[in-house]
């Protein structure tokens, strides 16, 4: 009865090995004529997936413009400076839509870029929530990692100089368009970004799968929400990719050249974001933008240090769901209450296997700093606000502290 769902996502879905080459068919069918593909150097330097892209577009009489300055952690800045640039390129007027190719931070990118392109403006001017002025250009993703699930969310996450955590643009009309999963696009991926993209996803997925009901959700009176809490069928989503990302992720991760293990990992990744995109996320993103304000390492990897001190810190509140992501991981135990704290244990166990640091420590952080990083976690309100544990302050603390001593009480 007080079941309340909102879900939101891309109209066009494509799956499968070799689907990038189906996107010109359908752009040609919708009739877009003019693209700009986001991507960065290593599309066009070391991988033949745009020049394909290209041709394949090419064929259908569709044009291309390539911007390919695209970084790992995209920047406020970065993002000015790439529309300054493609202000200059005469095809700019007949873009009529926008193709980003690479991980969520070409995604992020183009995002962004679809929006300042179309309607002029700084992109500082439009972080938060709901301020873009309306539709952007039309944004086809393609994800060629399997973990951050851009290509279904309504942000663009942005580092800004002299902050200590991330900004977020939000707005259900980010979420792009179109989406093309395909799986070999991720093949190339080298270790250290399959283990930081697949933990990312396995975040996703566990931190959505344990986060406030729909029902309690504050939607702040918003008639479009970006995030709304977890519901039946997010957690239906969230369960089958927590059982993919277990039982994939250490091969993707030790051979790359796995298909199957791609392809597992990338409906995990798929599945996840479907999930995430949809509840939200709460204390492992709050905590995880704020260390990556201190150290600037990696998205996953800042993700990866604090999941198992989540996952510890909601065993008084979340132990039925803990027991199940145990069975999902394959494991058994003979009550609810050790299988759910075997699942905080695989968890780090699995952190640890793909090369992921598992402590604060091992990031260089000091016992100076955590008390700021607890505090910069707590201000990302919007994320905050779906902890299970309210008031969050002591369990962020708690967090904190077992995360710099590695410290996992049910060992
Ligand atoms: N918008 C959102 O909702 C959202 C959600 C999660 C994460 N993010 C953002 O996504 C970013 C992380 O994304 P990511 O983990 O996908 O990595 P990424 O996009 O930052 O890419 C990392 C590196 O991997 C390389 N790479 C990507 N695909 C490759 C491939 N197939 N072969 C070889 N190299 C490849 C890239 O060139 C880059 O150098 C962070 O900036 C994070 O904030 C955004």
């Amino acid at each position: 009865m007080n079941d309340k769902t909102f879900m939101a996502w891309p109209s066009r879905i494509l799956f499968g090995c070799g689907e990038l080459l189906s996107l010109a068919p359908l752009l040609q069918k919708q009739r877009f004529r003019q693209a700009l593909i986001v991507t960065d150097k290593f599309f066009t330097d070391q991988s033949d997936i745009v020049v394909r892209l290209m041709e394949s577009l090419a064929s259908h009489g569709i044009g291309s413009v390539i911007f390919d300055e695209g970084e790992p952690d995209p920047s406020v800045a970065l993002c000015q400076r790439a529309a300054e640039r493609l202000s200059r390129v005469s095809a700019l007027a007949d873009i009529d839509h926008v193709i980003a190719v690479g991980g969520g931070s070409n995604i992020d990118l183009a995002k962004v870029l679809s929006v300042t392109l179309k309607y002029g403006g700084h992109p500082a001017d439009y972080v938060g929530e709901g301020k873009i002025p309306g539709k952007p250009l039309a944004l086809v993703a393609v994800p060629t990692t399997s973990g951050a699930g851009s290509e279904i969310t309504p942000g663009a996450i942005l580092v800004q100089e002299n902050s200590s955590t991330k900004v977020a643009l939000m707005d259900n009309d980010l979420r792009p368009v179109t989406v093309v999963v395909d799986p070999l696009l991720t093949v190339s991926c080298p270790p250290k970004v399959t283990a930081d993209a697949g933990i990312d996803a396995l975040t996703h997925a566990i931190e959505s799968y344990l986060t406030c009901d729909s029902m309690h959700f504050d939607r702040q009176g918003l008639a479009d929400p970006g995030y709304s809490g977890r519901n039946h069928i997010t957690q239906l989503m969230a369960a089958e990719s927590i059982r993919l990302c277990f039982a994939h992720l250490p091969t993707a991760y030790r051979q790359g050249a796995d298909v199957d293990a791609r392809i597992g990992m990338a409906y995990g990744s798929l599945l996840a974001a479907f999930s995430y995109a949809n509840a939200g996320l709460n204390a492992v993103h709050a905590l995880a933008y704020a260390l990556a304000g201190l150290t600037h390492a990696s998205h996953g990897s800042t993700n990866a240090v604090f999941l198992p001190y989540v996952m510890q810190s909601l065993l008084p509140v979340r132990e039925r769901e803990l027991a199940h992501i145990g069975s999902l991981a394959g494991l058994t135990a003979a009550s609810q209450s050790e299988l759910a704290r075997k699942a905080v244990i695989a968890t780090r166990d699995l952190v640890a296997q793909v090369g992921i640091p598992v402590t604060l420590k091992d990031f260089g952080v000091t016992k100076g700093d955590l008390a700021g990083l607890a505090s910069n976690g707590l201000a990302v309100t919007r994320l905050v606000k779906a902890f299970p544990i309210q008031p969050p302050r002591q369990a962020f603390e708690a967090i904190v502290a077992n995360a710099y001593a590695g410290k996992i009480l049910t060992d």
